[in-house]
């Protein structure tokens, strides 16, 4: 399925994507490439890494590959400390190679530049199969909804599905209940979204949730944790 998406700049110069069928973009406007790090790369990946340094392959699922952003910035992650990371995605609206081939994340950082060419590589690899893209990353990128999907057991959710009052029905209880279920003892499941219902949800479902400042432009953002935390992080 192709879905109609014009590309837009954020305040940070990051690209991102706007779906006027949704009204709505992928990304904050405060900044793309800043809230995937603040929310999935520091309050996911690194405090997964920073709790349990010694389990590894680590293993992420995240809902809704749309641009590859955060499995680009994982796969960086992975390259640079050199752990080894298996990453699971799901999308049921693969972005044409003329929308992909023109998003900038790989020229915001100049340190990481030489991991440029790895995000094309995320794109172009095979639906529905395993793929390994670099030294320490290896994805499956499956071409369906979340509905739909089949899920492995998971240490880390990037959970970036449109905000709520876009699609409900990816944060439903039920739905939350499908992913949560697939959560390894301490694992993380982080997300840009602080509503209360969500949070009272991820508690219902057996989460330790926690309120955390937001990125740029936001005040809150939310991460649960399966089972007892370790320490602070
Ligand atoms: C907020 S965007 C984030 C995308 C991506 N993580 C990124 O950083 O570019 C939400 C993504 O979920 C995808 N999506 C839409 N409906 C979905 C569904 N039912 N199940 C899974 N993903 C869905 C969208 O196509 C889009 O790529």
């Amino acid at each position: 399925m192709a879905r109609e998406v014009k590309i837009i700049t954020t305040e940070d110069g990051s690209h991102s994507l706007f779906v006027p069928e949704l009204n709505e973009s992928y990304h904050s406007f405060h900044g793309a490439y800043r809230e995937s790090i603040h929310v999935f790369m520091l309050y996911g990946l690194e405090t997964w890494f920073t709790r349990n340094p010694e389990r590894y392959p680590i293993r992420i699922f995240e809902v809704g590959f749309g641009t590859g952003l955060n499995a680009w910035l994982s796969l960086v992650w992975a390259e640079q400390f050199k752990v080894p990371v298996l990453y699971h995605t799901i999308e049921p609206f693969p972005l044409e190679k003329e929308i992909y081939s023109k998003l900038n994340y790989t020229e915001v950082d100049t340190s990481i530049y030489h991991y440029a060419s790895y995000f094309n590589r995320l794109h172009t690899a095979p639906w529905n199969e395993g793929s390994v893209i670099s030294e320490y990353f290896n994805m499956k990128k499956d071409l369906i909804t979340l509905e739909e999907a089949v899920l492995y057991p998971t240490d880390i959710i990037f959970y970036d599905a449109f905000a709520p009052n876009k699609q409900p029905e990816l944060w439903t209880k039920e739905m939350l209940a499908k992913v949560t279920d697939t959560m390894n003892p301490g694992a993380i499941f982080a997300t840009y979204c602080a509503t209360g219902q969500l949070k009272r949800d991820l508690k219902d479902l057996g989460l330790e949730v926690e309120t955390l400042p937001g990125p740029p432009g936001k005040k809150e953002m939310v991460r649960g944790v399966k089972g007892r935390m370790r320490d602070e992080g």
